[in-house]
């Protein structure tokens, strides 16, 4: 892997739900002016086929040859389409976000994403972001974050983002998900959510949203050539 500073250079973020991880990529990808890879959403995309083809997360075959037949394409700036199609805003659904988890174990489905995120990442600098980017997709990547918050504080502004959505939101109901999202992602065996003992850990359990985005971008900046 050529990622020589300055030139096709990575920011792996990788992260636990709810620490802020997606919003802060994506401001960080603007703000250095690079392309933001959002691989979760890749995973919600995979999700989204499955239960529209009807297929349940023990049909390992057929989603294998759902996946490998599958076209993945990033425009300048890291927006995906899959077979020319943008799930968007079908991959951020109740059904999905429920079931994600069961897909994104599945060997298969991490062998056939892998290789189209890093071919995706390779092409111009990125900022990467997902739950392996640092120790699985890009374990060379120039600079490694993992992002991480306090339980309470994900589901409260899980809550309040319910909230603002005019959903039902209840804070038991939502801290308990999130902990049991957190467990099947770092219990699985192919590419579990765990820090790279290279990534520079940012609690954003006290930060503000700027604060957290200062951090990584200023960093960056400090050490590119
Ligand atoms: O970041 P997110 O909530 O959109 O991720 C959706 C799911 O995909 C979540 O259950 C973790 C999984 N995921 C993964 O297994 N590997 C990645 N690189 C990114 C996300």
């Amino acid at each position: 892997m050529d990622l020589s500073p300055g030139k096709h250079y990575i920011v792996a973020i990788d992260g636990v739900s709810g620490s802020g991880k997606s919003s802060t990529a994506k401001t960080v990808a603007r703000e250095l002016g690079i392309l933001h890879l959002d691989t979760g959403a890749m995973y919600r995309a995979v999700t989204f086929l499955a239960l529209e083809a009807g297929l349940s997360p023990r049909q390992t075959p057929e989603i294998d040859a759902l996946v490998k037949g599958l076209h993945w394409d990033a425009d300048a700036q890291g927006k995906l389409t899959v077979d020319g199609r943008d799930l968007s805003g079908d991959i951020r659904t109740a059904p999905v976000t429920a079931a994600v988890s069961d897909y994104a174990r599945i060997r298969e489905v991490r062998h056939s994403l892998v290789p189209v995120q890093r071919s995706i990442g390779m092409r111009q600098p990125a900022v990467v972001e997902g739950r392996d980017m640092a120790t699985v997709v890009f374990p060379d990547a120039r600079f490694k974050f993992f992002m991480s918050a306090s339980p309470e504080v994900r589901a409260r502004r899980r809550v309040m983002e319910l909230q603002s959505m005019n959903l039902p939101a209840d804070y038991a109901q939502v801290l308990s998900n999130l902990s049991e999202r957190d467990s099947k992602d770092s219990g699985r065996e192919h590419g579990p959510l765990t820090m790279a003992p290279d990534a520079i850990e940012i609690d954003t359990s006290g930060l503000t949203f700027e604060g957290q985005v200062a951090i990584i971008v200023s960093h960056v900046l400090k050490n590119l050539p």
